[in-house]
């Protein structure tokens, strides 16, 4: 019996441990269940992508089930994928966590929205920024979060969180615009829009001595190493896009504002041929709407809108999904991949990833339906 023993729980309860791992995929299937590795749902929403040690890194805001997933109660998730593969992701585990001291900036229950990693070659550092809401603050607190690491994966160590380049100019306004002095006032907004007759640059002014609001965010790397934060500011009714210093850790005031009151938010930027591009949304919160694109000889624009790239039938939603990242193929120069979310905000970890190949019209990069394909048919 002693030696039956060991033979016999095998047999019992050996079967689940040995479950077969769960086959490598080669399709990307927008909207329906994406498993890891370990056969769960990938859960790393409004995610970031870095290209890193012959793999891509995906970070993404980990959910958890209902309404509760809408709120910080985990953190940051991380998963890696070969670099010609992308569609299957082993798990990485937590590489941000929330804290549980209340009285931290990313206390558990505040709101951490669309994390984004870079590398930093000069510092060695893995750099992670994101969208912050202070805990039991609603959107109020507008802010960004940096948190550095050793390794891709983390663990990643909280360093501040705070508003954009406060007491600083941006660089296309106007030197005559540059005073408080008579400046535009704040109406506050009616509905998410701007009152009428306010000027769009109203809220700018509001925030210019405590820093500019920063809510749904990326970082962009240009190839000559320089980086980007582009987030939507001034209550959402415009974007800003500001210089990082060369440890990507802190602002250097270098920024500029634009797309002034078009409402635009979940900005992501990819370059081709030169030309930066831009897409985004509009701002109906977790609801899509209709994507709005551009593109720009240099970073600091001037930027020139071309429409929603969606295309088809549910266009005016874009696929029922929300901008997030464009991912550069990473052995194929100059093929982009649209990744976009579709919230799920009644059950938050349901949310599901639309990933579409981005085609070209001419200069306009368009976003068709599929219901799978093959990164490797890329
Ligand atoms: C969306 C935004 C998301 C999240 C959501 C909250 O517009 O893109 O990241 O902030 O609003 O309602």
């Amino acid at each position: 019996m002693r030696h039956l023993l060991p033979a016999l729980l095998l047999l019992t309860f050996g079967a689940p441990l040995l479950a077969a791992p769960t086959p490598p995929q080669t399709l990307v299937r927008p909207g329906e269940l994406w498993e890891d590795n370990n056969g769960n749902h990938i859960n790393a929403h409004g995610g970031g992508f870095l290209r890193y040690g012959g793999k891509v890194w995906w970070f993404g805001e980990h959910k958890v089930p209902g309404d509760a997933g809408n709120y910080a109660q985990v953190g940051v998730h991380c998963y890696s994928s070969d670099e010609d593969d992308l569609v299957n992701w082993k798990d990485e585990g937590i590489a941000l966590r929330v804290s549980d001291d209340p009285k931290s900036d990313i206390a558990k229950g505040c709101i951490l929205e669309r994390p984004k990693v870079v590398f930093n070659a000069k510092t060695g550092k893995f750099v992670m920024w994101f969208h912050l809401e202070l805990k039991g603050k609603g959107y109020s607190a507008a802010r960004s979060g940096v948190a550095v690491a050793d390794r891709p994966e983390g663990p990643y160590t909280f360093l501040r969180s705070g508003r954009i380049n406060p007491g600083k100019w941006p660089e296309n306004l106007p030197a005559e615009k540059r005073t408080l002095e008579g400046a535009p006032k704040s109406q506050g907004l009616s509905g998410s829009w701007f009152p009428e007759g306010m000027d769009k640059a109203a809220f700018f002014y509001r925030d210019f001595k405590g820093g500019q609001m920063a809510r749904d965010m990326t970082i962009f790397v240009d190839d000559d190493g320089k980086a980007y934060h582009v987030y939507a500011s001034e209550e959402n009714g415009t974007l800003q896009i500001a210089e990082l210093d060369d440890t990507y850790t802190a602002h250097t005031g270098r920024y500029v504002r634009v797309f002034e009151g078009r409402f635009m938010e979940a900005p992501a930027i990819f370059k081709k041929g030169g030309k930066y591009y831009f897409i985004g949304s509009g701002c109906t919160g977790w609801a899509p709407n209709a994507a709005r694109s551009a593109v720009a000889d240099s970073i600091w624009g001037p930027w020139k809108e071309l429409g929603n790239p969606a295309r088809g039938e549910n266009a005016d939603k874009t696929h029922y999904s929300q901008s997030t990242y464009v991912l550069p193929h990473p052995k194929k120069p100059g093929v982009f991949i649209y990744c976009g979310d579709r919230w799920t905000p009644k059950n938050a970890i349901d949310g599901r990833y639309i990933w579409l190949p981005i085609e070209w019209e001419g200069e306009k990069p368009v976003l068709n339906w599929k219901y799978s394909w093959a990164p490797a048919d890329l």
